[in-house]
C-alpha cells in the first residue's frame, strides 16, 4: 500500500471529527482555518461557533462593523488576523459577488491568506490537489523519510513541498491533507509520538534510527 493509501485507512479509523469537516463550503473552511492559524483546535472551536452563528455567509461578515468582528475575536490575539479577514471579506464582495473563491490562485490573493491557508481552502473545499505543509507535516514527512534539512530554510521549505506535493492522493487531495495533518496532530506528535502501535514502524527512517525526538530540524534566529 502506498504512503497516501496507509494514511487514508489510519484516518478513516481515527480521524478527529471536526465541525469545518463536514462542510464544502470554502467560507467556512477560510474562517476555521485563519482562526485556528495560531491557535490549538480546543481554543479555537468556541471561536468558530460563534463567527459561524453571527456571520452565516461571507456577505454577512463584510457588512458587519469592524469593532463588532474585533470583540468577538477577542482573547485570540494576533488581531491583525480579524482585521485582514474583514478586508479579505469585503475583497470577496467586490471581486467575486460575494461567492467565497475556492481556487488556490484567487484565495492567495486574500489578505491573510498564505500558503497553507490557500492549499487548505482549494483542496477542502474543491478538491484542487494542492499539499498543505504545516507544522504538523514538517515532522511527519522529516521522520518519515529521515530528513534532517532545516524546515525554515528556502531549501528546505522547496524540498518539503514537492515531496509534500509528490506523496498527497491526486484522487482525493481534501481527505489526504487533513489525514496527515490529524496523523501529526494525533500520533505523531511533537513530545512522545507513539511510535510503538505507529502503521508506519517498519518503515519510518526517525524510529528506525532513534532520531525521533530530533527531527524536524530547525534554525534558530
Ligand atoms: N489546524 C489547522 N487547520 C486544521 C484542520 N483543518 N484540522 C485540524 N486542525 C487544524
Amino acid at each position: 500500500m502506498s504512503f497516501a493509501a496507509k494514511l487514508l485507512k489510519w484516518y478513516g479509523e481515527n480521524g478527529r471529527d471536526l465541525p469545518w469537516r463536514n462542510t464544502q463550503d470554502p467560507y467556512i473552511i477560510w474562517l476555521s482555518e485563519v482562526i485556528l492559524q495560531q491557535t490549538r483546535v480546543e481554543q479555537g472551536m468556541p471561536y468558530f461557533y460563534r463567527f459561524v452563528e453571527e456571520f452565516p455567509i461571507v456577505t454577512k461578515f463584510a457588512e458587519a462593523d469592524e469593532e463588532k468582528i474585533l470583540r468577538l475575536w477577542q482573547g485570540l490575539g494576533y488581531y491583525s488576523r480579524a482585521r485582514n479577514m474583514h478586508k479579505a471579506a469585503k475583497m470577496v464582495v467586490a471581486a467575486f459577488g460575494g461567492r467565497f473563491p475556492t481556487a488556490f490562485a484567487d484565495v492567495i490573493r486574500l489578505p491573510g491568506v498564505g500558503e497553507y491557508t490557500a492549499a487548505a481552502i482549494a483542496s477542502f473545499s474543491s478538491n484542487e490537489a494542492r499539499a498543505v505543509v504545516d507544522g504538523n507535516v514538517y515532522r511527519v514527512l522529516s521522520r518519515m523519510f529521515g530528513i534532517s534539512r532545516p524546515i525554515n530554510s528556502t531549501q528546505g521549505k522547496k524540498l518539503f513541498s514537492e515531496l509534500a506535493n509528490d506523496l498527497l492522493d491526486k484522487q482525493h487531495p481534501g481527505l489526504y491533507n487533513q489525514a496527515i495533518m490529524d496523523f501529526g496532530a494525533v500520533q505523531c506528535k511533537p513530545k512522545n509520538p507513539l511510535c510503538d502501535q505507529c502503521i508506519f514502524r517498519f518503515e519510518c527512517a526517525a524510529f528506525r534510527e532513534g532520531l525521533t525526538e530530533h527531527l524536524p530540524v530547525k534554525m534558530k534566529g
